[in-house]
């Protein structure tokens, strides 16, 4: 496919400039930029526990050379440091907004009490502080944080507003595994934008950015244009988080080699799965292992989605939604020449208790729907047009209410012509079937998004135990952010 092909396929919006440079199709030479690593915070200690100073703020970057992008960041000009949290310490944020505008921050994966959970109910305005505490209590894994403005998300969590968590127990501790932060233990925040000739980003631009969900034609990674890394060390572990608004990533090498998945949202899987592929949708997660002994330079690129994938989108809307079927490059990777030796990748990694059907008290049942065409245009409300159960989001409404200490199952199920990729918050789950077959290895670990694909139903498990709030709700929604904003989201206590 040509470039101008596949421009036009993401639907773009006609007078606006593309850069000549990296843009996802393009071959032959690129300058390659240094991966940047965003510093850890570890938080300071007091008595009280540990505490992390957050501000969002406004910026500009040089994405690409000679051009100024606006830009928002926590503590930076674009995107946020990683948190570094441990299991059991009792923690504290100060986020300040230093913006012009209100914004939240969500800890994506965390399992904290519904005030501090940072959805669209906690606002922070303009100058002001937001304080929520609790004591990290889950499993080691690999997070995130962003915002999660009503109507807003899409357009912070583009211009910057994220950033990753890394999480660690005695688990991980224990495990010999690559964990030297920015040497062999690498946070990669997958992303793609759109920019203007000015430089600045284009957000929405037109109707179908909104229907598909927006897609970019440039990938930043950690906010780096046409990204290199050197390894020194044999195994390299990246912490891979698709922080696109709406891009499905497929992973895989360029020379083929294979990876080991050893962690998806909610942290280790039991075993390393080998895999030479694997599908990401936005906001999930996976941390591999993957072997540069050879150190031989490779790829890490993104594969189109495989003919027959139940991610697909089809009938109508599969000839103007081509986004997650594009090959390109994500990260360019140069090892050195000799790389220092790793130790072998642990045969078992950690033990996932099995919640059991038997057990769930309920099972909700959730429908996912979009209208389309001129229905989707004039929109209803608010102009909202992605509906969970015919009903687009209303702060005013709270779609559930749960009974803390109890096991539910949700089956949701996709009712329109494009995957959707499923979050709740509150806990991490563990998928049942996905129309009816049981999990695949990469998928059978803990979770807090899956995707869902056109017509199928998935069934998860999860547990609501350790917060209740009668009046503060958590959210479930579609993590494709533009869907999230118009409508696809609903709310749950617990109580
Ligand atoms: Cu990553 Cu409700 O969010
Ligand atoms: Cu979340
Ligand atoms: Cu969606």
């Amino acid at each position: 496919m040509t470039r101008r092909a596949f421009l036009k396929g993401v639907g773009v919006v006609s007078g606006a400039i593309f850069l000549p440079q990296a843009t996802l199709a393009a071959t032959g030479s690129r300058t390659l930029n240094r991966l940047e690593i965003p510093e850890r915070l570890d938080g300071i200690r007091s008595a009280n526990g540990l505490s992390y100073v957050l501000r969002a703020q406004t910026g500009s970057k040089e994405f690409v050379s000679g051009l100024n992008t606006p830009t928002l960041g926590i503590n930076r000009d674009y995107l946020g440091p990683t948190l570094f949290l441990r299991r059991g310490d009792d923690v504290q944020f100060n986020v300040t907004n230093a913006l012009a505008e209100p914004t939240t921050l969500h800890w994506h994966g965390l399992h904290v009490p519904a005030k501090a959970d940072g959805g669209p109910a906690q606002i922070i305005k303009p100058g002001a502080t937001w304080a929520p505490q609790f004591t990290v209590n889950q499993p080691a894994g690999t997070f995130w944080y962003h915002s999660h403005l009503l109507h807003k998300t899409g357009e912070q969590v583009y211009r910057g507003l994220t950033g990753m968590i890394v999480l660690e127990d005695e688990v991980s501790d224990a495990l010999a595994l690559p964990k030297d932060y920015g040497i062999d233990d690498i946070p990669l925040t997958v992303q793609d934008r759109r920019f203007n000739s000015d430089g600045s980003f284009d957000y929405i631009g037109m109707h179908r950015d909104v229907m598909t969900g927006l897609f970019g034609d440039h990938i930043l990674v950690n906010g780096t244009l046409n990204p290199v890394f050197t390894p020194t060390t044999q195994r390299v572990r990246f912490r891979l988080l698709n922080a696109a608004n709406a891009r499905t990533l497929t992973f895989a090498f360029d020379d083929q080699r294979d990876f080991q998945l050893i962690a998806t949202d909610g942290g280790f899987v039991e075993r390393p799965v080998t895999c030479t592929s694997l599908v990401l949708a936005p906001s999930e997660r996976a941390e591999i292992v993957v072997d540069f002994a050879d150190s031989k330079p490779c790829t890490l690129i993104s594969l189109p989605l495989e003919s027959g994938s139940p991610f697909a989108t089809t009938g109508m809307m599969a000839r103007m939604h081509t986004g997650n079927n594009e090959r390109f490059d994500i990260l360019r990777i140069e090892p050195s020449a000799t790389v220092s030796s790793s130790p072998a990748l642990p045969s078992t990694l950690a033990t996932i208790p099995r919640l059991d059907p038997a057990d769930a008290i309920t099972t909700r049942r959730l429908t996912l729907s979009m209208a389309m065409g001129m229905g989707m245009m004039r929109g209803r409300g608010r102009g909202e047009s992605f509906f969970i159960n015919d009903q687009a989001m209303d702060m005013n409404v709270i779609n559930y209410r749960v009974k803390k200490d109890t096991t539910e199952i949700w089956e949701i199920h996709n009712d329109s012509m494009m995957m959707h990729p499923f979050h709740i918050h509150h806990s991490q789950f563990q998928i049942l079937d996905r129309d009816g077959v049981p999990p695949a290895a990469h998928e059978a670990g803990l979770k807090d998004t899956v995707k869902v694909g056109p017509g199928e139903t998935v069934r998860f498990i999860m547990r609501f135990e350790n917060y209740s709030d009668p009046n503060t709700a958590y959210m479930y929604h579609c993590h494709i952010l533009e869907h999230e904003d118009n409508g696809m989201m609903g709310q749950f206590t617990v109580e």
